[in-house]
């Protein structure tokens, strides 16, 4: 099988399966409760991709050359057994990374059974640490410790953890410090996202965005940044290393610094669309190519004529973007 390139020439090296469009928190610039509230129309399950079948997917993906998957959702650990997935995904010989993208919640007790399975590294979002802050931005009334405990447990069981925060002007940019000084004492990679125009309800405005620079400088002003090289092509984080040698630091320009030209990324949603773009309204449908009984190769002809048609930069052209409506993020997975 040969590995498509897209209308720009961008290989498809990395695959986001959402595994659930729920969650147990209710952030408002994702899921936004008056939106998400009890009335919601989640995906039935029996729309909702089998483990099977999402390997089946990753497996004929990674021939095309997929080489990193991530599991997210919603949120990817309310899926029962996740453990199990995670072990069919890592004897895929071919893939070099089996991720997986929580808000680590439910992350504490299932650590250890996680890295047992064979996943390679986790990313928990992580806001703040300050309670109040942390209650208002997961629209929830958790303890951030429940979450502090869930990090702890996966250093504990050898999984590299790397922080996600998302700032928010006027909101969490008071957390900037204490979440890399928290970090640093905790041995975590932290990478500050700025806050993107996804989805259809957050009412995302341009002023709420904390540019990355910005978060920079601040970072700046206490540390002593040193610029890391990109280990590869198409890394979306800006890295910097601690002088001292306490731990990384990454910055996601998604809003100042779009990365579409290198974007090589696929999603495949919990009901098995596959999206080629964050911003895109909709996906291509890959569940009912999978359960009219394709053949391996036929599955893989459907995903390469996807692929080479994809021409999406809407993150380059977001008033282009900004003008339809657009998946969710919690339904795309991130
Ligand atoms: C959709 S969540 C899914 C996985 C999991 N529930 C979690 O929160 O990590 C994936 C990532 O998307 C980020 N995200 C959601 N909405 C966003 C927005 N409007 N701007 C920037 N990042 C966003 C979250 O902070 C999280 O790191
Ligand atoms: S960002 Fe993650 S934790 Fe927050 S609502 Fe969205 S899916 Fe849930």
């Amino acid at each position: 099988m040969t590995a498509p390139r897209d209308v720009l020439g961008r290989p498809i090296r990395d695959l986001r399966v959402s595994v659930t469009d729920r969650c147990n928190f209710r952030c408002p610039y994702c899921m936004p409760r008056e939106i998400f509230g009890a009335s919601h129309a989640f995906l039935p399950r029996s729309d909702v991709l089998s483990f099977e079948e999402i390997f089946r997917v990753v497996s004929v993906m990674s021939l095309l050359g997929v080489r990193k998957a991530r599991l997210t959702g919603g949120e990817p650990l309310l899926r029962r057994d996740l453990p199990d997935l995670v072990r069919l995904l890592s004897g895929i010989g071919r893939l070099d990374d089996v991720a997986l993208t929580t808000n680590g919640l439910l992350l504490a007790s299932v650590a250890q059974a996680l890295k047992d399975s064979g996943l390679h590294r986790i990313t928990v979002s992580l806001d703040a640490l300050d309670d109040a802050v942390f209650q208002a931005m997961t629209g929830s009334e958790a303890p951030v410790t429940q979450v502090l405990d869930g990090i702890r447990a996966a250093r504990r069981a050898g999984l590299p953890v790397k922080i996600n925060c998302v700032v928010q002007r006027g909101v969490n940019e008071d957390e900037i410090l204490p979440l890399a000084e928290w970090c640093r004492g905790e041995g975590c990679t932290l990478r500050f996202i700025e806050y993107m125009d996804v989805g259809n309800h957050n009412h995302w405005q341009i002023t709420s965005v904390v540019p990355a620079a910005e978060i920079r400088d601040k970072l700046s002003s206490r540390y002593e940044l040193l610029p890391v090289d990109p280990a590869f092509r198409g890394e979306v984080a800006r890295r910097y290393r601690h002088a001292d040698g306490g731990g990384e630091i990454g910055f996601v320009s998604s809003i100042t610094e779009p990365f579409c030209r290198d974007c090589n990324r696929a999603r495949l949603t919990a009901d098995g669309q596959l999206v080629t773009c964050l911003f895109a309204s909709g996906g291509t449908d890959l569940r009912s190519v999978l359960r009219s009984g394709a053949s391996d190769q036929e599955i893989a002809e459907f995903v390469s004529s996807v692929w080479t048609r994809r021409d999406d930069r809407y993150s380059e052209l977001r008033s282009e973007a900004a003008a339809r409506t657009k998946v969710e993020m919690s339904y795309v997975g991130g």
